[in-house]
């Protein structure tokens, strides 16, 4: 059974019909992703995690379950209905859940007085389809709040290696482990063939 309410799961697949290109998917990670992409997190020790691209909550909630409680999450996410559907799913005093986009994630902090940095950030983002520019830009803010001891978990599925669709680049591969490599100093990977579709976990340290 999934762990969000079916209207949420049908807002997602709409969105990712209407907007494919943002979505980057047409239904939410499944268990085994979600699992990698929380464990790499190492919610229980965290301070404060942030969470780019939260969808409607899939990993959200196990995060939440799993840190402590004086500990904070901050999601961005930049579809309306998506967020909405993910405020109306998740609620707990330590989550707070921001629209607008992952580029700007230093201002949206600073906005909900969080000037500190965290101890993780999680993306989902579907960094293929993003143009490169506002890729660079997310990276580069995202490694500006993070603390030094602190990890990026991001994931990427296993056929944008080969098969991506870029609005700058048009149809070729997109590598995730290299764009990884140009920012962090150490990137391990672990595979996850039994999502739909199948996805590699990236684990990146500053
Ligand atoms: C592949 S989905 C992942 C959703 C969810 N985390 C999951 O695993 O099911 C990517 C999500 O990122 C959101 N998104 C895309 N570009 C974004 C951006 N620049 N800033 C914040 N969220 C963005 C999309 O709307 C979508 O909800």
């Amino acid at each position: 059974m999934p762990q969000y309410d079916p209207r949420a799961f049908f807002t997602f697949l709409k969105q990712g019909v209407t907007k494919w290109d943002q979505t980057a998917s047409l239904v939410p990670s499944q268990r085994f992703l979600v699992n990698a992409m929380v464990d790499g997190a190492r919610p229980e020790t965290a301070g404060a995690i942030l969470e780019l691209g939260p969808g409607v909550g899939v990993m959200t909630k196990p995060l939440l379950r799993r840190m402590r409680p004086d500990a904070r999450l901050f999601t961005i996410e930049i579809d309306e209905p998506i967020h909405e559907a993910l405020v109306r799913n998740v609620t707990d005093p330590r989550l707070t859940a921001m629209l607008g986009s992952a580029a700007d994630c230093e201002k949206l902090l600073a906005e909900h007085h969080f000037d500190g940095k965290v101890d993780a950030v999680v993306s989902s983002l579907g960094m293929s389809l993003i143009p490169a520019p506002i890729r660079e830009q997310i990276l580069d803010s995202a490694l500006r709040v993070l603390a030094p001891h602190g990890v990026y978990v991001q994931f990427g599925y296993f056929h944008t290696k080969h098969l991506a669709y870029t609005k700058d680049g048009g149809w070729s591969g997109f590598d995730y482990k290299a764009m990884l490599e140009r920012k962090f100093s150490r990137v391990t990977r672990s595979p996850v063939p039994l999502n739909v579709p199948p996805a590699w976990c990236y684990v990146a340290r500053p």
